[in-house]
């Protein structure tokens, strides 16, 4: 007696197991987040994060420059100021360093590729809150809204394609795209991050932007333990006018991906976060893991839960071995 069926024929060789695959990942639909400090005068190594530098204003032109000739589809920029307070001044500054870094990015990268922002307070505030605080020191959600309109149009105005709402505060979504449509800027694409998690993920991330942050974001990021309520974020969001929609951290929350992806329209991203990175290149550079597979099989776990668009710190790498027509796996 001899099976039948075997799906092992399918399996039998690379170029067949190459014509069935049912995700593959495409330069085009990764984008890298980057780091710029406004303080640096030479691109500084971030030892949490091997590999990812925060950069200089010159040398993250240098950078995009050669993601967006390695294919990436986008960059998502994050500044760090020399000076921070208590509401974020320099977030809505059109000479602040995020507001500045987006013009030079534009100025590098011309029109052909997208160009996002990171949307909130934290980078900017001496607290290190994503919002500006009320006397009792929690976040005011209203008051923070205020900002976040002033800083969509700063950023819109310095050449943003998206902002990137990443705050979680009530209502950001609409505040954010009332605040660009009435002052003209209705072709500024509001990426949302829709299911934004309260995670130890971010950690290296911490780092990279300097935080000043004591204590924790569990009063406006959502509760890991939480699914069906990431759908009521995202179904918020959507009736705001989102355009798209985001989910974070990634590899934690692939069932929420999943979910988002099969209850939207709008297109379904995802955040493989700062501690995702970093606990693969350490396992990697350990001897314990094989790196690039593992880079390859959880971007494409990504992808498969429902992620087009996959955010990475691996995205120019990844993208220029995918140019480079090698099979990342
Ligand atoms: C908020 C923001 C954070 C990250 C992206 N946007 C930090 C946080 O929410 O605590 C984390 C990204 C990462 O860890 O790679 N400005």
């Amino acid at each position: 007696m001899y099976p039948t069926v075997r799906p092992r024929r399918l399996r039998r060789t690379a170029p067949i197991r190459r014509l069935v695959r049912e995700t593959r990942l495409h330069p085009a639909d990764l984008v890298l987040p980057v780091f710029l400090k406004q303080s640096l005068t030479e691109p500084a190594p971030l030892t949490s994060m091997p590999g990812v530098l925060q950069h200089t204003r010159d040398s993250l032109r240098r950078a995009a420059a050669e993601a967006v000739a390695a294919g990436v589809g986008g960059l998502m920029v994050f500044g760090v100021p020399s000076v921070r307070d208590a509401v974020g001044s320099q977030a809505t500054d059109p000479a602040g360093i995020l507001n500045l870094a987006m013009a030079d990015l534009r100025a590098e990268v011309g029109p052909d590729t997208v160009l996002m922002a990171d949307l909130c307070l934290d980078e900017f505030t001496d607290h290190g809150h994503c919002g500006v605080l009320t006397a009792d020191g929690a976040v005011d959600n209203d008051a923070t809204l205020l900002r976040y309109r002033e800083m969509a149009v700063a950023l819109a105005e310095a050449g943003s394609d998206m902002v990137g709402t990443s705050g979680m505060m009530d209502g950001q979504v609409g505040a954010v795209r009332d605040a660009l449509d009435t002052t003209g800027h209705t072709d500024t694409a509001v990426f949302a991050y829709g299911a934004k998690y309260a995670s130890a993920f971010y950690g290296p991330f911490r780092e990279a932007v300097d935080s000043a942050l004591q204590g924790d974001r569990r009063t406006y990021q959502q509760d890991p333990a939480n699914r069906r309520e990431a759908a009521r974020e995202v179904a918020l969001d959507v009736a705001e006018g989102a355009d798209l929609i985001m989910v974070k951290p990634a590899m934690a929350y692939l069932d929420v991906l999943s979910d988002v992806a099969a209850a939207t329209t709008v297109p379904v991203a995802a955040y493989q976060v700062s501690g995702e990175y970093a606990m693969i290149e350490a396992a990697a550079a350990n001897g314990w893991i094989d790196r690039n597979r593992a880079i390859a099989e959880t971007l494409t776990g990504i992808r498969r839960a429902g992620a087009q668009i996959v955010l990475t710190y691996w995205a120019a790498e990844v993208a220029a071995e995918l140019s480079a027509g090698r099979d990342f796996s």
